[in-house]
């Protein structure tokens, strides 16, 4: 088997209980609020830790742009006897609060399914091992238990993500889990029973260019408390939340450049222009049918720059930004190509400042 290379890190993406395992042990040893029952922290720690605070002379960095009051929400529903469902538009950081939560409240974020058209019960209840299960028949050590089966037994949080995904009648062997928390495995000779220990819960999240919460069973839906994320509303909190995205990005790849700041906000008021059809001085435009989440922001940010220095030196150019936004752009519909060709010609042109004046030039890089 060929072995890691010497100089490279341990992972390409941390979860996140170990990426800022510095700071939930600074939250937990100076916690003083009273924690629910098998909790890691008290609700205000979480909310430091996700929202970013200083905590006795220590920087918490803020994860995530949203109002305060969403992290509440969801932590007292993650208390009660509901489970969470996050609904919201892709990339509008559902996931990442889904994963912040979980590491914050039970110290592991991996107790994941992921949810598909092809997921089965089997996925989200226990499988078998085949070889053990035909030699031995049903017994303890063939089970394999999934992670929301692990969830309960250890009195965790476990996350569903994207569970429209799956088919309703799937969705719907999580009501006696999340009901009556428990967990029957009839087909073990003593017929056993697990029950969720204190701290057991639920995220799910939900995408609405998927098939929706709509076809979810009633019965299930009453199980959830819902909440909707919403795309950051400020021009100038997505741009922050851009840059210093792209910055721990290139700092985690050991890539000596800062992002292009005035690259950086052509391209998230672009992204918010297409984004809303309507532009930042208040006039009507066109509005595009791909998604131009603040997740594919950061990407498209983060690929300009990389482009910048590792083929030209610098920090990125109006050429790779019109080229990386015509890739976003094209994924769903050819349509959009033409809006953003449009936009380029017609608006760019309008605005001041040099990088708009290069944005503008660099036009004729657009696909034809
Ligand atoms: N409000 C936000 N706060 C922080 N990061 C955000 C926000 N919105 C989008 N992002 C960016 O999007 C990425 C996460 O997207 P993700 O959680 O996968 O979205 P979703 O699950 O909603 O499709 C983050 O890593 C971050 O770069
Ligand atoms: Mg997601």
């Amino acid at each position: 088997m060929s072995q890691p290379r010497p100089d490279a890190p341990a992972a390409q993406r941390l979860p996140a209980e170990l990426l800022y395992s510095d700071e939930l042990a600074h939250l937990a040893a100076h916690d003083q609020a009273p924690k629910p029952p098998g909790w890691n922290l008290s609700m205000p720690a979480v909310l430091d830790f996700i929202a970013g605070a200083t905590v006795k002379g220590k920087r918490i960095r803020q994860k995530i742009v949203c109002a305060p009051s969403l992290i509440e929400r969801a932590l007292v529903t993650l208390a009660s006897s509901r489970a969470l469902l996050l609904v919201g538009e892709p990339g509008t950081a559902k996931s990442l609060l889904s994963e912040l939560l979980a590491a914050a409240v039970c110290g592991t974020s991996t107790l994941t399914i992921q949810g598909s058209a092809a997921t089965t019960e089997d996925q989200i209840k226990y499988g078998w091992n085949y070889a053990l299960l035909l030699n031995d028949g049903p017994s303890p050590q063939a089970l394999v238990p999934s992670p929301l089966y692990r969830a309960m037994q250890q009195g965790r949080i476990a996350r569903f993500e994207e569970i429209t995904r799956c088919p309703p009648e799937v969705q719907d062997s999580l009501l006696s889990i999340l009901s009556e928390r428990l967990l029957m495995v009839p087909e073990l000779p003593a017929a056993s029973t697990v029950f969720a220990c204190p701290g057991f819960n639920l995220i799910a999240t939900a995408n609405t260019r998927d098939r929706g919460v709509n076809e979810m069973s009633a019965a299930l839906k009453r199980r959830f408390a819902f909440e909707t994320v919403f795309p950051i509303a400020s021009h100038d909190s997505e741009l922050a939340l851009v840059i210093s995205e792209v910055s721990r990005l290139l700092a985690q790849d050991r890539v000596p450049v800062t992002p292009n700041e005035p690259l950086m906000d052509v391209l998230v008021t672009t992204f918010r222009d297409l984004r809303q059809g309507v532009d930042r001085e208040g006039g009507a435009g066109e509005r595009l049918s791909s998604v131009l989440s603040t997740a594919e922001a950061v990407s498209v940010a983060h690929a300009v720059t990389l482009r910048g220095y590792y083929l030209r030196g610098d920090n990125g150019d109006a050429t790779g930004l019109v080229e990386a936004l015509a890739g976003a752009a094209v994924k769903d519909n050819p349509d959009d190509l033409k809006k953003l060709r449009r936009y380029i010609e017609h608006r760019a042109a309008k605005r001041n400042g040099e990088h708009w004046a290069a944005f503008h030039a660099a036009r004729q890089a657009l696909p034809q």
